[in-house]
């Protein structure tokens, strides 16, 4: 059975997913970067992101592979895409990951600017979906043909889907930092109420890792 899944989620202790002042300096906000020290290092990111060998390998690193099991779609808000803000002046943002991004599937953006498909090199094509969450997974689904979807976030885009009890399973790395200010992932949201609860948890020197699920 297809899955709606959230993985390799990183969020600050004080419950942010991205920091303050997103833009094309700092895609993931001011002081956000430091949210993926757990996963850079690993050797799946290393191979799957960066087309390189060696890396870390351990319980970081088992989460990582796990997130890139069994994926047959994507979902992802528009401003996980990129900094562009408002309506599509041209065409020339392509997302943040190149000619060639780690995705390998339909990648399904939500946004209310629309904007024709985009094929990319390796399989990747991004999709521009005006018509809400709904729509978005419809068609995930759709495309990934019985296999996994996963929202690759921002925390805007989770929150919906989860507020909607759309998400199966969501794997968070709680980063043992304070961003103070950006984009809250829990806010407004009463995970208990809607059914979710912890299912497994793990520590490492770098993060704590939660599988949370209904
Ligand atoms: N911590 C992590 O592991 C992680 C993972 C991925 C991304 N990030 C970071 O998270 C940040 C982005 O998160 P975010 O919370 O700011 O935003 P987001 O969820 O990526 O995108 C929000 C935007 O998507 C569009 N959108 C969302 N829901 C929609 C709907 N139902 N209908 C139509 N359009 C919709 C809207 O854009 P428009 O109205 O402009 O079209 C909205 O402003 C970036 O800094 C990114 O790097 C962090």
């Amino acid at each position: 059975m297809s899955k709606l899944r959230v993985n390799a989620f990183s969020v600050a202790a004080d419950g942010f997913g991205a920091g303050p002042d997103q833009g094309r300096d700092h895609p993931l906000g001011r002081g956000g970067e430091q949210l993926h020290d757990w996963f850079i290092p690993t050797r799946t990111f290393q191979r799957n992101v960066q087309r390189r060998e060696g890396g870390t390998t351990g319980a970081d690193d088992d989460f990582a592979a796990r997130s890139f099991e069994n994926l047959g779609a994507w979902i992802m808000g528009r401003n996980m895409f990129g900094p562009v803000r408002g309506p599509w002046p041209d065409y020339e943002w392509k997302g943040w990951w190149g000619a060639n991004p780690p995705y390998h599937v339909p990648v399904f953006v939500l946004t209310h600017h629309p904007r024709p498909p985009m094929e990319m090199e390796g399989g990747t094509v991004f999709h521009f979906v005006t018509q809400g969450i709904e729509a978005a997974l419809e068609q995930a689904r759709a495309a990934a043909e019985g296999k996994d979807v996963r929202i690759g976030g921002g925390a805007a885009t989770i929150r919906q889907y989860l507020q909607a009890r759309l998400i199966d399973e969501m794997h968070l790395a709680i980063s043992p930092i304070l961003l103070g200010r950006g984009e809250p992932l829990f806010e407004g949201l009463d995970l208990p109420a809607l059914g979710y609860k912890v299912k497994e948890h793990v520590s490492t020197g770098a993060a704590m890792h939660l599988v949370v699920g209904r």
